[in-house]
């Protein structure tokens, strides 16, 4: 939900903890702010806004220190003005303090605080955090360890809820303390410097060399060491991992926004989601994270899949796949509802975790009642070593490299693409033939081409976009695995152009959404399965009927009437299976192209951050 950095080293910190928020921005935007400890003293900067607001504060003061923290905001306690960005300083002007997260008990802190006389500046639950520090700080007076080390711990004991955090305080002036709870925290270890952040993308054109730090960890760096130990001070032997991005992963390059470069990387994507994962007769598939051997899975009679958002959608496209080529009854649940559902499930059942960051505290948190509950828990994840990934019991990496936009694109795609290749897996472990699996296959390794060619049409769909940019309304209908297809291309244009769409099972529209159709309310009809084609035609004739406007996606075999919709869009003809893949693409261009033609901020959404990592 917000963006943290922490550097110390050799360079001026300024300009490192500047460029790390920039690129930690997606994670939340409403404010930015940076502390920079020199001589024993703080330079405080902040200001609502971008990131770009600091950084013209940070030109005039030109601070030389090398060691500082910073933050960008997506607001949780207290409204978006100057006083409530990040840093907080602690009252008593000893402690520095960024938080990614929430203190659910920060009233009675805040009580307490007050009684020892600690006063408040800003209305969030960070700077009670703070001063919590400050004040075991203080009552640590003669302690002989390190001090800050153990106010922080003390204070992280006392506190119910979630951080991410980086600490300073002037009399450690080369020292900063990092700790995390259900908050991503990891640590870029350089050439003489250190970089805390909220992940990778903060410091990946300066090293690849990190370390993963876990829940309850306490980090405590300096110029040229670390030591992490846990919150009963027990020492831990953290190992050095690289990660395998290309440092112009986090580049923009020649696109003009992340959203539109992870759209056009797809095909690459989706290749990199299937690399060396076909077996050698290419009749199935394998993964090497799949911790449960061919007898265990056979036993299994059911699978969950838990997700948000677009993962949630992925979830219900693989509940349709799984069930057809495996006859394994899939459930799918809300992340957020499946932790408090309590759902009886069999005693045979697998649950799968979908999550593109591997952070999103709702899906960790039905990943940690799924694992409570004694079940195996698998996760499909897209970060090396976030939380999800680490607290699974196994699973499968999406491999599509750092996916910066806030809306989701080509994680989605490669999520798509992994669950129909687990389809083939299970149901090749059960009753798929040979040429069924074969033919599958060879469908999967046509999909980047197929991609390809639909990311050729871009053009022709922006200027359906821009045709359609001024509607306030818009239904997405589509039938069976296009269903959930109808619900992500809903999402996108809600998400990045702030229109309000709604998804809807083509037949389903009849059950009341017809009530909204008028020339002011366009559909886009997902008609791609020839097997149902007429059904969906008979949908879209309901709907023009009634003088709405029709976008419509299909496919050359559908032989889809000319001039019945308004606008057309034809895909490659793919296996019945694989329609999901490619149908998503030709919504996530309308709706990139939408969002622009509205000059709305594509990469950064109003209201909206890329990690989910609150409640
Ligand atoms: C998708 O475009 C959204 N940004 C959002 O719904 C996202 O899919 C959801 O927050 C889940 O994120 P995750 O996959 O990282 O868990």
């Amino acid at each position: 939900m917000c963006g943290i950095v922490g550097y110390v080293g050799k360079n001026a910190a300024v300009q490192v903890l500047i460029d790390g928020l920039k690129r930690l921005e997606y994670r939340g935007y409403d404010s930015a702010g940076l502390a920079i400890l020199d001589k024993g003293v703080f330079s405080v900067l902040k200001k609502t806004g971008r990131v770009v607001n600091v950084e013209k504060l940070a030109r005039k003061s030109k601070s030389p220190g090398t060691i500082g923290i910073s933050h960008t905001r997506w607001a949780t306690h207290g409204g978006v003005t100057d006083n409530n960005a990040h840093p907080h300083i602690s009252s008593d002007g000893k402690i520095a303090l960024v938080h990614n997260g929430v203190i659910e008990n920060f009233l009675p802190l805040k009580h307490f605080l007050e009684g020892h006389g600690f006063t408040f500046s800003s209305e969030t639950d960070t700077e009670v955090l703070s001063n919590l520090i400050a004040y075991h700080y203080k009552t640590l007076g003669g302690y002989n360890g390190n001090r800050v080390i153990e106010s922080v711990r003390q204070s992280l004991m006392q506190v119910e809820g979630t951080y991410g955090i980086a600490v300073l305080c002037t009399d450690y002036p080369d020292q900063i303390i990092g700790a995390r709870k259900s908050s991503p925290l990891i640590l870029g270890v350089g050439q003489g410097e250190y970089i805390l952040a909220s992940d990778v993308t903060a410091f990946a054109l300066r090293t690849q060399n990190v370390v993963f730090l876990r829940d309850d960890e306490i980090v405590c760096i300096n110029r040229d060491e670390f030591s992490i130990t846990t919150m009963e001070d027990n020492r831990v032997h953290a190992s050095i991992e690289t990660v395998d991005w290309a440092p112009d992963a986090v580049e923009l390059g020649d696109y003009k926004h992340f959203m539109e470069k992870e759209i056009f990387e797809q095909p690459q994507s989706i290749e990199n989601a299937m690399r060396g994962r076909f077996s050698q007769d290419s009749s199935t598939s394998h993964f090497g994270g799949l911790t449960l051997t061919p007898q265990e899975l056979r036993h299994i009679d059911r699978i969950l899949f838990c997700g948000c958002g677009s993962a949630w959608h992925s979830c219900l496209v693989a509940e349709h796949l799984i069930e057809r080529f495996a006859r394994i009854p899939v459930e799918v649940e809300y992340a957020s509802e499946f932790r408090y559902r309590n759902a009886p499930l069999d005693k045979h059942t697998l649950v799968f975790i979908v999550s593109q960051s591997g952070e999103t505290l709702d899906s960790l948190a039905a990943l940690q009642e799924s694992k409570r509950k004694g079940y195996p828990t698998l996760a499909i994840t897209n970060v090396v070593g976030s939380t999800i990934a680490r607290e699974s019991d196994g699973g499968i990496y999406q491999r599509s490299g750092p996916e910066i936009g806030v809306a989701s694109t080509k994680a989605f795609t490669a999520q798509l693409t992994i669950l129909s290749m687990l389809a083939l897996y299970l149901g090749r472990l059960r009753d798929m033939s040979y040429e069924d699996g074969i033919r599958f296959v060879e469908a999967l390794k046509m999909l980047p081409q197929q991609v390809a060619q639909i990311l050729n049409q871009a053009e022709y769909i922006q200027a359906i976009a821009h045709k359609y940019a001024h509607h306030r309304d818009f239904l997405f209908l589509g039938r069976q695995s296009l269903f959930p297809i109808a619900l992500e291309g809903a999402l996108k244009l809600k998400e990045v152009s702030y229109i309000h769409a709604e998804g809807y099972p083509a037949a389903e529209m009849k059950h009341g959404p017809i009530a909204l159709i008028s020339p002011e309310c366009p559909s886009v009809f997902l008609a791609t399965q020839k097997s149902i084609i007429k059904k969906t035609l008979s949908n879209i004739q309901e709907v023009k009927a009634r003088g709405g406007p029709v976008i419509a996606v299909t496919t050359e075999e559908c032989h889809f009437p000319k001039n019945l919709a308004d606008d057309l869009i034809v895909i490659p003809h793919c296996h019945e299976a694989l329609k999901p893949v490619l149908a998503t693409v030709p919504l996530q261009l309308f709706a990139y192209y939408t969002s622009l033609a509205r000059n709305c901020d594509v990469d950064k959404p109003r209201n909206l951050a890329k990690s989910v990592t609150v409640e």
